[in-house]
């Protein structure tokens, strides 16, 4: 289970000061997909990160099973994983050289890292790439790597920063339905994105941040309910107060077109 309890992260000092969040509080409960909706620039990397111990919160306390992510940031990042939406992939290994890298950084035996890579490959639909240089690598393989790289080690809580971020329509699914698997063997899921049918499709509670606050938590029809809106498009423009300029939040329903 993950707890947020009022956690505010504020970067800077003085006129640069930025209070990415505000006072945020939620829970995600094991087994569970939440998904954390929201315009650019509205917190969602900034949660993410703290949850994964890679940021300390200015104020109050996430935890992760119980555990501190300040206090007992090494037991929780043995449990998580974490993919970055702004990670890149450089460098002469190929996914398969890498993948074992990070299984003996796991300590896992050789042959359990083999299983483990052959399962993610074929999951991942690596085709025959995993054994060429990253470097080489579009987008959609390289998104497919760092997948492959942050599950390796069979973590428990999974957080995934706009995983579908630069997919095309077919590496999209693939990647959905690998979520969907990690959901039914019972793991825990947070996964950020601004695209609505993600949202829609995937997950299990969405909590809708805007300018670091929590503005609506709950399942779809809880969302429908509590905002009178038909879907969650238009759900979310009502929440967050209709297309608002400084964020750079593109998005139009042709509704409102
Ligand atoms: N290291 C940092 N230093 C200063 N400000 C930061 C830093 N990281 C994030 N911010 C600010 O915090 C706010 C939230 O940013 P964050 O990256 O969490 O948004 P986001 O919801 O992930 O947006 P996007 O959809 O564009 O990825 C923004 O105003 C951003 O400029
Ligand atoms: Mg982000």
């Amino acid at each position: 289970m993950i707890q947020f309890k009022e956690v505010s992260k504020i970067f800077g000092t003085g006129k640069k000061e930025v209070r990415a969040l505000d006072k945020v509080s939620f829970t995600v409960g094991s087994g569970e997909i939440f998904g954390l909706l929201g315009p650019n620039g509205a917190g969602k990397t900034t949660s993410l990160r703290l949850l994964s111990t890679l940021l300390k919160p200015t104020q109050g306390q996430i935890t992760v099973a119980g555990l501190d992510t300040v206090k007992e940031s090494q037991e929780v990042r043995n449990r998580i994983g974490f993919l970055s939406s702004d990670m890149n992939l450089t460098g002469s290994l190929s996914a398969r050289e890498l993948f074992r890298f990070f299984g003996d950084l796991n300590h896992i035996e050789e042959e359990e890292i083999a299983n483990r890579s052959n399962r993610l490959i074929g999951q991942l639909k690596m085709g025959d790439f995993y054994e060429r240089k990253v470097e080489t690598y579009s987008t959609g393989m390289k998104q497919k790597a760092l997948i492959g790289i942050a599950l390796l080690h069979d973590p428990d809580i999974i957080i995934f920063d706009e995983p579908t971020n630069g997919l095309d329509i077919i590496t999209g699914r693939v990647v959905l339905d690998i979520l969907k698997d990690l959901k039914n063997r019972g793991k825990t899921l947070i996964v950020s994105t601004h695209i609505m049918s993600i949202a829609e499709k995937l997950c299990d509670r969405i909590g809708i941040i805007h300018k670091g606050t929590i503005r609506i938590i709950g399942t779809l029809e809880e969302i429908y309910e509590k905002t009178g809106e038909p879907d969650l498009e238009e759900a979310f423009f009502s929440v967050i107060g209709g297309v608002t300029e400084d964020e750079g939040y593109h998005h139009r329903s042709k509704k409102r077109a």
